[in-house]
């Protein structure tokens, strides 16, 4: 079994800047460095101003690197939505995917909000959802170079 985990947070920089590309551009270049040396993978979602990204790997590989990610100045409001344990990797392929073009447009807060006090188990989903359909665009674009 592999531990998936999902968090969000909000970015301190805006992502659609300038200077705010080159600090995402950081940000992957270092989690795919590290993560393929931990057995780590996952895909990070990019908003306008928040992040949602999910880690896969061994237990005490997620936990170490979320508790690294957690005091990361590049965002703050670091909420864990949930950790599960799964039988598959579901973006085994990256060591840290993400978005072709940020989700600039997407609100982060209605995709969270919409039904938490009702189906705690909602935003996960929803998350990895989302996820997986920006995974399936990443590779369309690859496969068209
Ligand atoms: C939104 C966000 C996502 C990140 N994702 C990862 C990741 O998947 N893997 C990783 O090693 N670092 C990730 N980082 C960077 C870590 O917070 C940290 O800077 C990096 O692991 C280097 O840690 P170190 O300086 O303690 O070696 C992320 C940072 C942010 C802001």
């Amino acid at each position: 079994m592999i531990t998936q985990l999902v968090y969000t947070s909000s970015a301190t920089f805006d992502p659609a800047s300038e200077e705010g590309s080159l600090h995402l551009a950081e940000i992957l270049e270092t989690a795919r460095r590290h993560n393929s040396q931990a057995g780590l993978s996952g895909f990070l979602l990019v908003g306008g101003d928040w992040f949602a990204q999910v880690l896969e790997g061994e237990a005490a590989a997620v936990t170490g690197l979320f508790r690294r990610i957690l005091f990361d100045r590049r965002h703050m409001n670091v909420r864990l939505i949930e950790t599960r344990a799964a039988r598959e990797r579901l973006f085994g392929e990256w060591a840290m995917g993400s978005t072709v073009e940020p989700l600039y447009h997407m609100p982060l807060q209605p995709m969270i909000e919409a039904s938490l006090p009702r189906r705690l188990d909602f935003p996960f989903d929803r998350i990895i959802a989302c996820a997986l359909r920006e995974a399936q665009r990443l590779r369309e674009a690859s496969a068209k170079g």
